[in-house]
């Protein structure tokens, strides 16, 4: 019986290292120390020994009780240990983590990723940025420009008035007037505005849209700087292969003045319905400011020469995107924006 107890206790212990959950290990506890175990049984059958006997059995068979009992709970500890260890691991926080996003980002609108590419195009060619007020003097929005109060120019641009002094620009080009008033020559500037016209909207108009003008003012100048300047933001904004070229055209603050016309987004130049054929696209006007321009401003034309021009941003939005009605770009739909 010392015999079997001692393989009890040995056989207990092997199982006891290959036990897996608390539910195995409660089983195996039953099965050795329970009502009905194994060690249990042997203690029952003791009343069959002689006395010297069973004395020492019986010392051995607590012993091995105990044993057991305390190697049991030391396992279950163990476990119960591991259990809690791997679920802190799981719950654990590290709120240095950065967070997950879930607020969806917004998009640049067409204008102002097409004004950031002209205005850093002309940063690198020495520009800075200026700008004017939206509700101007009519002195700086036409009449400084060479376009006297009797001039019929007036009529090009349809015009909201506050009252017979003042009213909305209906261009950018009054800022050429207050810079040329106001800086000392020779500078470069790009300026960027909203700019107003009694239009009612459709699919290429907006009574409110947004011009960036540019003007340089140095001593010597030639219509080939003017060429130069926009084919460097011609290409930055449309791509290297996008040629420009220079169309005659009329405005009463350039002379000589240009319409710029851009290769064909869509056909590259060989004719398609949207460039109706031609091959090119008008995109903006400009052209060597009129000396008037530049007397009425205060300064003398024998000694300074400018050049400007002015650009419809949505316009130029439109063409790079291949957006069909301007009104998108001003309705800030993020469900349009996210198209681009
Ligand atoms: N201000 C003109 C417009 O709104 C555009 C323009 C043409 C500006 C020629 C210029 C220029 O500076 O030289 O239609």
């Amino acid at each position: 019986m010392l015999e079997e107890l001692a393989k009890i206790r040995e056989n207990a212990l092997a199982r006891l290292k290959e036990v897996k959950s608390e539910a195995e290990l409660n089983e195996l506890n039953i099965e050795i120390l329970g009502r009905n175990g194994a060690l249990t049984g042997i203690l029952r059958s003791m009343g069959k020994l002689s006395p010297e006997e069973r004395a020492e059995l019986g010392k051995s068979a607590n012993a091995a009780k105990q044993a057991l009992a305390e190697a049991f709970g030391a396992r279950k500890a163990a476990m119960v240990e591991l259990a809690e260890k791997r679920r802190n691991e799981k719950e654990a926080l590290d709120v240095t983590l950065p967070g997950i996003q879930t607020v969806p980002l917004g998009k640049l609108n067409p204008l102002t990723v097409v004004y950031r590419e002209i205005r850093d195009a002309l940063i690198g060619l020495g520009f800075t940025t200026f700008e004017g007020p939206e509700i101007e003097y009519d002195d700086y929005n036409f009449t400084k420009l060479n376009l006297p109060l009797d001039h019929p120019a007036r009529d090009m641009q349809d015009t909201f008035y506050i009252d017979d002094k003042t009213l909305l620009r209906t261009h950018t080009s009054p800022c050429e007037a207050r810079a040329l008033m106001t800086m000392k020559p020779p500078f470069r500037l790009v300026i960027p505005g909203r700019v107003f016209r009694v239009d009612e909207p459709d699919a290429s108009h907006s009574p409110v849209f947004m011009q960036i003008e540019g003007l340089v003012v140095d001593k010597d100048l030639t219509l080939a700087d003017l060429k130069g300047t926009i084919d460097t933001f011609v290409k930055a904004v449309f791509g290297e292969n996008v040629k420009s070229r220079l169309r005659p055209s009329y405005f009463p603050f350039t002379e000589p003045s240009a319409e710029v016309d851009i290769s064909c987004t869509i056909c590259g130049g060989k004719g398609c319905s949207s460039c109706k054929g031609t091959g090119w696209m008008e995109i903006m006007g400009c052209g060597i400011t009129n000396p008037h321009e530049i007397e009425n401003c205060g300064l003398d034309p024998k000694e300074w020469k400018a050049f400007a021009f002015g650009v419809g941003v949505d316009r130029v939005a439109c063409l790079k995107y291949g957006i069909n009605d301007v009104r998108l770009i001003y309705e800030g739909d993020a469900r349009f924006l996210k198209q681009l």
